[in-house]
């Protein structure tokens, strides 16, 4: 489809997309929506109320507010640690102004006809709708293809209907013989509510499986072997394009304000001498464990760049549980702000490691800019996650034992101080090199940018 006879086709099709309301999931769907507007496609996207996207950073797209209803269950926030709980609402709350937004979107006039619908996978009740509609949906899955295949494997339901692995907190470091990578500590994490990961796993697998193709924000040189046995099971075409950042980054979709002015105080840094510590969008920490992290990034005497999102601990505003007198301790030598612009400081030259939290799109980040990470997941795909970067890719430090100081200053020395450090290095900075050989012409990832414009162009 790379003629110009085709382009001109192209030209008059427009594609739908609606992200999940969340800054991990609106970041890589408006990076696909700008993907695609690039190659041709008109783009509208449909969003909700909560979370909505800026459309003046995208003068380009046509957006559409429909009524989420997420009003109703926003002052469990704070307190309700169980996201699936929010993803299982929406798919409930969301179904009759869908429906009617993109009932009207089709019956519109005009001469661009609508290619499909792209949807998170995490919205499993589109297939439904799409279907009756007889608009092919593609998928957007927003995480690995080992978190797939994990989330496949994993029994969610035992024969009584509750999910047995929670129950083994005596075998905590075991290897869970359904997906041998994880733990058995790993599953309570992924699993904070099993009876409701159960169901959202269940259905956003099964309507994946029923869809009309899966988009994926990753690279097959890093998951080539899982991108196998993921074909065997999802017999629908799949499209490997990402790391999607690398087209476009995710300021432009930033829902909190990125604190730039730290980008001057680490070009004072020496080469590779900072820690850079955040943990995302969703995840939260107790005060105790808030005051470990502050502790142990004191305690180690490098550098530090820490993001402390509002809200991130639970019960605080913001910097109230901070031990005392740790400003004043911290000085210049250290940084705290809201919200980072992430792929500049991890592209930055100082930057040494990253302490993350493993969201899918942090992992990527830190593959495609060479960073070693030192990984304490929370929830969901992230301890998954976790697990590959540390024990398949070798290219980070695994912090078992939760937030606990001596853990976290012997990690960070394992990382930027010795030789396993090193060697991490040297893997992850093959990894970089790979992605950049994959999104240049004649790539994997480029292939399969051509291959998804093809397809989409074909319905
Ligand atoms: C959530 C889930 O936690 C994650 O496991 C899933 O893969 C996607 O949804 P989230 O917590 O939002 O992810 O983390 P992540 O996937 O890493 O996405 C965070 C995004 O925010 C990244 O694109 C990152 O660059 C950006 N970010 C993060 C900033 O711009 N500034 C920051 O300070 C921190």
């Amino acid at each position: 489809m790379e003629t110009l006879g085709s382009v001109s086709t192209i030209r008059s099709r427009r594609i739908i997309l609606f992200p999940l309301p969340f800054q991990g999931h609106i970041n890589p769907m408006l990076q696909l929506a700008n993907i695609l507007h690039t190659r041709g496609f008109k783009i509208t996207i449909i969003h909700a109320e909560y979370n909505s996207p800026n459309p003046s950073n995208y003068p380009h797209f046509t957006f559409k507010p429909i009524k989420d209803h997420l009003s109703k269950v926003a002052h469990e926030y704070p307190t309700n640690r169980d996201g699936t709980y929010f993803v299982r609402y929406l798919n409930k709350s969301c179904v009759d102004p869908f429906t009617d937004c993109l009932a009207g979107l089709l019956a519109e006039p005009g001469e661009e006809r609508v290619a499909c619908v792209i949807t998170d996978a995490c919205f499993y009740f589109t297939q439904a709708v799409a279907d009756d509609m007889k608009l092919p949906r593609i998928v957007l899955r927003t995480s690995s293809l080992g978190c797939n295949l994990a989330y496949e494997a994993l029994p969610f339901y035992s024969k009584t209907g509750s999910f047995y692995l929670t129950k083994q907190v005596d075998r905590f470091e075991v290897s869970v013989p359904e997906y041998p990578l994880l733990k058995f500590k790993d599953i309570a994490k992924i699993a904070i509510n099993p009876q409701g990961m159960g169901d959202l796993a269940t259905n956003m697998l099964n309507q994946m499986k029923a869809s009309s193709g899966i988009i994926w924000n990753t690279f097959k040189e890093l998951e080539e072997s899982d991108l196998e046995t993921l074909s065997r099971d999802f017999q629908v075409p799949s499209f490997t394009l990402g790391p999607f950042h690398k087209y476009f980054p995710a300021s432009s979709s930033s829902l909190i304000e990125q604190d730039r002015t730290i980008l001057s105080w680490l070009d004072k840094q020496p080469p590779k001498s900072v820690v850079y510590a955040s943990f995302g969008s969703v995840a939260q920490i107790n005060e105790s464990e808030f005051q470990e992290v502050a502790h142990g990034l004191a305690n180690i005497g490098l550098p530090f760049l820490w993001v402390v999102r509002p809200g991130m601990v639970v019960g605080s505003e913001w910097l109230e549980s901070l031990p005392e007198n740790f400003l004043e301790r911290m000085g210049d030598r250290g940084r705290i702000v809201k919200w980072s612009p992430q792929q500049d400081v991890l592209a930055h030259p100082a930057t040494g490691c990253f302490w993350t939290h493993n969201g899918w799109n942090s992992t990527l980040e830190s593959i495609c800019e060479g960073v070693p990470m030192i990984c304490s997941p929370c929830l969901g795909d992230q301890p998954i996650n976790a697990r590959y970067v540390t024990e398949v890719w070798k290219i980070g430090v695994f912090l078992e034992d939760g937030f606990e100081r001596v853990g976290i200053e012997m990690a960070i020395k394992r990382v930027m101080m010795g030789k396993e450090g090193e060697e991490m290095r040297k893997r992850i900075s093959c990894f970089k090199e790979k992605v950049n050989l994959s999104l240049a012409e004649g790539g994997s990832s480029c292939q399969s940018l051509n291959n998804l414009v093809d397809y989409i162009s074909s319905f």
